[in-house]
C-alpha cells in the first residue's frame, strides 16, 4: 500500500522526523520559519494529513480553502486555539492535539519562573554579569519567599495540578479557580474559588494554566490587577492573551504587582517591548515544553494519532 501524504509544517526533533519520513510521504518545510498562509495552502495541497504546530494558524479561511484530500490536522501542541475546530468539524476534518506528555516540563517551567521572579533573578544576573557587583550586603536583592504564601492556580487541569504538586513541596498553600471543582483526590486539600475574582484576591502568587478562550482573554487587566494582594507575583505558561500586557506592564512599573514570570506572549513572536527594560519581568521565549524528552513525546503522540486515524481507528486525542 502506498504511504499516506503528510505535510509537516515545521522541522521537528530528529527522532520524530525520522519516524515521520519512514511512515509517510512527507512534504517538509525547510525555511526554518512558519509558513505564510499562502505557503501553507500550497504545501498542504493534495495531502492526506497535516502535522502542524501552534505557530500555524488554521483559521476559518484556511480551513475552508484546504483541498478535500486533507482529512486530519494533528497539532504538535496541547493548545489548539490556532485551529478553528468547529470549521474543521463541518468539513469532516479530524483534529488532534498532544495532551499529557508536556505536563511535567511545563509545570517545571512555571516553578522556574515563579522562583526567578520572586527571587529577583534578572536583577541578580545583571548585577553579577555586568561586573558591577561590589560584594555581599545584608540587604541586597531581597526577594519574596514562596513558603507559607498562597499560590492561586487559574485553570486546575493537568498542568495546573502538576504546578500545585511542585509548589506544595515549597510549603505553598494552594488555591484554585476552575470551571469545575475537582474531586478530593485531585484537589489534595487545595481551596476552590467559585470566581476568578475571588481567586485573585487571595493570590500572593498566581500561576496561569488555563486554556486561551474568549472567556479567558485579558482576564488579567487593569481592573482585576487591583484585586491582588500587595506584592503579588504573576506567572504565565499558558497563553499570552490571558494577560492584557499594557495593564501588567503598568502594574510592574508602579510596583502594584511585585514581579512577573512569563513564558508566553500575545502576538508571539512579537513581544510587547514594554517588558524589556523591567527588571521585575522575568521573561522566556516560550520554552515551557522545550526538553528533548517532551518534544519527542509530543511528536510521537501526534504521529500515533495520525497512524490511528489512517488505520481506520479513532485517535485518542481527537478534538473534532
Ligand atoms: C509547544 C505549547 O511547545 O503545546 C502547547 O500548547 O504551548 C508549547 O509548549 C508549542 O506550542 C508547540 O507547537
Amino acid at each position: 500500500m502506498s504511504k499516506k501524504r503528510l505535510c509537516v509544517t515545521r522541522e521537528l526533533p530528529e527522532d520524530v522526523m525520522q519516524r515521520a519520513v519512514r511512515d509517510y510521504d512527507c512534504s517538509l518545510n525547510d525555511t526554518g520559519r512558519p509558513l505564510t498562509p499562502d505557503e501553507l495552502l500550497v504545501s498542504v495541497k493534495d495531502m492526506d494529513g497535516v502535522l502542524c504546530c501552534s505557530s500555524d494558524k488554521f483559521d476559518e479561511n484556511i480551513i475552508r480553502s484546504l483541498s478535500g484530500s486533507v482529512k486530519i490536522i494533528a497539532t504538535f501542541s496541547v493548545g489548539y486555539e490556532h485551529i478553528k475546530i468547529q470549521v474543521a468539524e463541518t468539513k469532516g476534518i479530524t483534529v488532534t492535539n498532544t495532551p499529557d506528555v508536556l505536563t511535567e516540563s511545563t509545570a517545571d517551567t512555571a516553578i522556574l519562573l515563579l522562583l526567578a521572579a520572586a527571587r529577583r533573578a534578572r536583577e541578580a544576573l545583571h548585577m553579577i554579569s555586568s561586573g558591577n557587583w561590589t560584594g555581599w550586603t545584608p540587604t541586597q536583592l531581597l526577594g519574596i519567599q514562596p513558603g507559607g504564601r498562597r499560590l492561586g492556580i487559574l485553570g486546575m487541569g493537568r498542568i495546573g495540578c502538576a504546578v500545585a504538586d511542585r509548589a506544595r513541596a515549597f510549603g505553598m498553600k494552594i488555591h484554585y479557580y476552575n470551571r469545575n471543582k475537582l474531586p478530593p483526590n485531585l484537589e489534595k486539600g487545595a481551596i476552590y474559588h467559585k470566581s476568578y475574582e475571588d481567586l485573585f484576591s487571595v493570590s500572593d502568587f498566581l500561576s496561569i494554566n488555563c486554556q486561551m478562550t474568549p472567556e479567558t482573554k485579558n482576564l488579567i487587566n487593569c481592573n482585576t490587577i487591583d484585586l491582588f494582594p500587595k506584592d503579588a507575583v504573576i506567572v504565565n505558561t499558558s497563553r499570552g492573551g490571558v494577560i492584557e500586557d499594557s495593564a501588567l506592564i503598568e502594574a510592574l512599573k508602579s510596583g502594584r504587582i511585585a514581579a512577573a514570570g512569563l513564558d508566553v506572549f500575545e502576538g508571539e513572536p512579537n513581544v510587547n517591548t514594554g517588558y524589556f527594560p523591567l527588571e521585575n519581568a522575568f521573561i522566556f521565549p516560550h520554552i515551557g515544553s522545550a526538553t528533548v524528552d517532551t518534544r519527542n513525546a509530543m511528536g510521537f503522540r501526534a504521529l500515533d494519532n495520525l497512524d490511528t486515524y489512517f488505520s481506520g481507528g479513532i485517535p485518542r486525542d481527537r478534538l473534532a
